[in-house]
């Protein structure tokens, strides 16, 4: 199933979002507004916000509160990737320029800095301390995700572990809330959030692992950015570190990550790309993708048989297999 088929029948309360979203990065300043809209007008799965109303599907759902979540997640995952091009050195982001490559370093920062002041002041709109408690600790743990994966650019020594719960700050655990804090909002009770929690976790882990794979596999039109991206950066993902536990490609791929560093950022990646795809590390990321997307559709089982966990399973579908 395509995700817009699944979003279809979400149409009208997508529409609301995607208006307060416009409305939330508008009017302060012009610059800023300029360089928040640009990313928002590049579009995006918007996958947070989805997962925020079908939570609240769970619960009472109330559209006036649920995009006082809604927006707030979207808005935090883009503020995170003004910031992560900026450390990537990345020129493109959803097909268009990143703001870094646009404009510059510093306008980046600032603009990533606004889109998080913006996604507090709608959030705290909510009297639900609960929310602003949550969402402030995620926010914490997708720093220090981030700041570890600088930590570890290059280093071939990394472990899987390490991998895992660098993802798990960076990725999964956002995604993991919007589900939580959209059934939170909407009053649903602890064994239902905590579920709901379990499946964006999974399918979190699923998401960046497909992240990572479809940055070694995918064509620039997939991915709106040019593949070989993170280990161009030093960024050492799942199927590298598979690859590198490969004896038939270990030294030749640890030889190509070594001169991809000494070129500072410029290097040609193509021979490690080969590499790594010929490896058994693209299977056995894949295989874990599937265990995640498992475990993240069992977390489901025991809460009502509603369309909104139809969708949610669709959705993890999707991840499962997903080409951009
Ligand atoms: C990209 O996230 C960054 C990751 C966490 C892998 P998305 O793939 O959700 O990005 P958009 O919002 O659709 O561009
Ligand atoms: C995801 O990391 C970004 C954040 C979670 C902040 P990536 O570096 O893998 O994402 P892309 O590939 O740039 O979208
Ligand atoms: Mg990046
Ligand atoms: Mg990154």
């Amino acid at each position: 199933m395509r995700l817009l088929d699944i979003y279809a029948k979400m149409k009208s309360d997508l529409e609301v979002i995607e208006e307060r979203l416009a409305r939330s990065v508008s009017s302060d300043h012009s610059l800023l507004t300029e360089t928040s809209t640009h990313l928002l007008k590049a579009g995006g799965k918007r996958i947070r916000p989805v997962f925020v109303l079908l939570s609240g599907k769970f619960g009472q759902y109330d559209l006036a509160t649920l995009e006082r979540v809604a927006v707030p997640l979207e808005l935090i995952h883009m503020a995170s990737l003004v910031h992560d091009d900026v450390i990537d050195d990345a020129a493109t982001r959803r097909g268009q320029l990143t703001v870094k490559a646009k404009w510059d370093n510093r306008i980046a920062m600032y603009t990533g800095d606004y889109i998080h002041g913006k996604a507090l002041t709608i959030v705290t709109e909510l009297p639900n301390p609960l929310i602003h408690q949550i969402l402030a600790k995620a926010m914490v743990q997708m720093c220090i995700g981030e700041m570890e994966q600088i930590r570890d650019f290059f280093n071939t020594k990394q472990t899987i572990r390490d991998y895992l719960l660098r993802i798990r700050r960076k990725t999964a655990l956002l995604l993991a809330i919007s589900c939580q804090l959209g059934a939170v909002a909407a009053g649903a009770d602890a064994a239902t959030y905590n579920r709901l929690y379990r499946f964006g976790y999974n399918v979190g882990m699923a998401f960046q692992i497909g992240d990572d794979l479809l940055d070694l596999l995918g064509t620039e039109k997939q991915i709106g950015k040019p593949p070989g991206s993170d280990i161009r950066q030093g960024n050492i993902t799942l199927p590298v570190l598979l690859a590198l536990n490969d004896p038939n490609v270990k030294d030749a791929l640890l030889s190509e990550i070594h001169h991809i560093h000494a070129e500072g950022g410029a290097g040609d990646t193509r021979a490690a790309l080969k590499l790594i795809r010929k490896s058994e590390g693209i299977k056995i990321a894949e295989n874990l993708v599937s265990r995640y997307i498992f475990k993240a559709i069992q977390a489901l089982e025991g809460l009502p048989a509603i369309t909104a966990k139809k969708n949610l399973t669709d959705i993890a579908h999707f991840v499962a297999k997903r080409n951009y």
